[in-house]
């Protein structure tokens, strides 16, 4: 029997655009309501949560996670074994819509075997109009549908699914609020991620993110500041700070710029501060200086090039030009010596030539990237791009995609060569993915290294020596 759908709220494109630039966000300390009479209502049940796209979103899932906790439920990796079952959605390529919907399909039969079970999604996807009225006409077996702005409403939604007996969906397009106190679950004791902003101004023209995850927000530094501190009291190594662009911290609020909270996080004196991700536009040289000054800033920058072309910069609305974002990478390594560089790439943008894209090959092989995450053009409904012709052949798309990511493994590779026979650290993450009696962490420069060592040093920052390096991958030995 089907259920009826009671639809509170669903996302429009245009109230999503909207930049309401003069309002300072508002900063809510008490979001979470609990009702009294679902308290428990998690009692001897189990959820399972799958997280798709970026870092933002991992984060999202450790404070959907902590709502769950709060209700009573316990986790289970097992999405057999769950009551309820949450899904965090991307949408930045059509590739992880996909797997998406495929995964909502595969849990039609579990819906079916025990109709009691609660199916939500959640994330960027169901930011989008005709996503969600796709999930509400065609999969049935979603139970709950909320977005982005409103996690810190997931127990009423539960409660209505539940005591309603209906589908329930409510999102927002562009609410702009930030919630201090949600409670959360990390999935690590020793690394975290901590959102310093919300949200992308940028509306670069290929992009969904500015329109899922609204207006550009900026947590007051003194929240994220007390967050560090009582992460470093309570036993972590290493913080990574979240932003889609994290270079306009601060611009929408009057607080501290991004380079300023840089140098107070630095003086908290947690072990090592990664940052991600800062738009080559407004990188600022006090940015360099403090990155260069404090040790336990990593030299690590991802600074995502796009393309290495004048006219698609342009047409990608990225507001720098090559020669630009070439200026920028020789001040960031005169000023930073050994900085680990690494980009993002799109390849086979509308009107993309083969010049256009041998432009972006010799820009490699000017910076010779540390390493990049390179993507094929996906078309996003309703973005600008999307009304361009997307003129470039898959054909073409993948034979300039595979020229571009044997380039970047050729000079990777080159770059991983000069660690052989020297010691590192790393901070060890657990057994390796391939090899239980091998354990894996990262170098403050963020090469994954794989190597023979204690299993007590999991979660310690330890010195291994490197003996052969891998295209991706260093392998290497604990030493004392
Ligand atoms: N805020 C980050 C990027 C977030 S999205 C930044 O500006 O760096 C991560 C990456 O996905 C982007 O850098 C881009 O390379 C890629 N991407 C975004 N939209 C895309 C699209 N429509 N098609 C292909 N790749 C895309
Ligand atoms: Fe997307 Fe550009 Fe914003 Fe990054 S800066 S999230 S690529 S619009
Ligand atoms: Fe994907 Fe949304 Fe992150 S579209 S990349 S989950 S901001």
């Amino acid at each position: 029997m089907k259920k009826i759908a009671k639809v509170i709220s669903t996302p429009d494109f245009t109230k999503a655009a909207i930049r309401n630039l003069k309002s300072l966000p508002e900063y809510q300390y008490e979001s979470v309501q609990i009702p009294e009479d679902i308290k428990n209502i998690g009692e001897n049940k189990k959820y399972f949560i799958r997280t798709y796209g970026c870092q933002g979103n991992l984060r999202d899932s450790e404070v959907i996670s902590g709502i769950l906790n709060e209700l009573k439920y316990t986790k289970t990796d097992d999405v057999n074994l769950a009551d309820i079952i949450i899904l965090n959605t991307c949408c930045v390529r059509e590739n992880a819509e996909k797997k998406v919907f495929g995964e909502i399909g595969s849990l039609k039969n579990l819906k079916h075997n025990n109709p009691s079970l609660l199916i939500g999604v959640c994330g960027c996807m169901v930011q989008q109009e005709h996503i969600v009225n796709k999930i509400l006409n065609d999969y049935q077996q979603v139970d709950i549908i909320f977005g982005t702005h409103n996690i810190h409403q997931l127990p009423l939604l539960i409660k209505e699914a539940i005591i309603s007996n209906q589908r329930i969906c409510n999102v927002l397009s562009n609410q702009g609020n930030i919630y201090e106190d949600l409670p959360s679950c990390r999935e690590s004791t020793f690394k975290a991620f901590v959102n310093i902003m919300y949200g992308c101004n940028k509306f670069c023209t290929y992009c969904i993110v500015p329109y899922t995850r609204g207006q550009e927000r900026s947590r007051k530094s003194k929240d994220i500041l007390d967050e560090i501190k009582y992460l470093k009291e309570n036993g972590y190594k290493e913080v990574t700070l979240l932003g889609q662009n994290v270079n306009a911290y601060g611009k929408d609020i009057n607080d501290l710029s991004f380079a300023e909270l840089m140098e107070q996080v630095a003086l908290i004196g947690i072990e090592r501060i990664r940052f991600t991700t800062s738009h080559p536009f407004d990188f600022s040289d006090e940015l360099i200086d403090v990155i260069a000054k404090y040790p336990n800033i990593m030299k690590h920058i991802q600074l995502p090039v796009q393309s290495g072309d004048d006219k698609i910069l342009k047409l990608m609305g990225r507001r720098y030009t090559r020669q630009q974002y070439l200026d920028l990478v020789t001040k960031i390594k005169e000023r930073i010596p050994n900085v680990s560089l690494t980009t993002d790439i799109i390849v086979g943008f509308p009107n993309e030539s083969l010049e256009a894209f041998e432009n972006t090959l010799s820009l490699c092989e000017i910076v010779k990237y540390d390493s990049a995450f390179t993507f094929i053009y996906s078309p996003r409904e309703n973005t600008p791009a999307a009304k361009m012709q997307d003129n470039v052949s898959l054909e073409t798309k993948k034979e300039r995609f595979n020229r571009l990511t044997s380039l970047i493994a050729k000079y990777e590779l080159e770059k991983y060569k000069t660690y052989e026979n020297k010691i590192v650290k790393v901070l060890v993450e657990g057994p390796s993915k391939k090899n239980e009696d091998i354990l894996s962490g990262y170098t403050e420069d963020m090469k994954l290294v794989n190597f023979k060592g204690d299993k007590s040093s999991i979660g310690q920052i330890v010195n291994v020596k490197i003996i052969k390096a891998k295209t991706y991958t260093l392998e290497g030995e604990q030493v004392v």
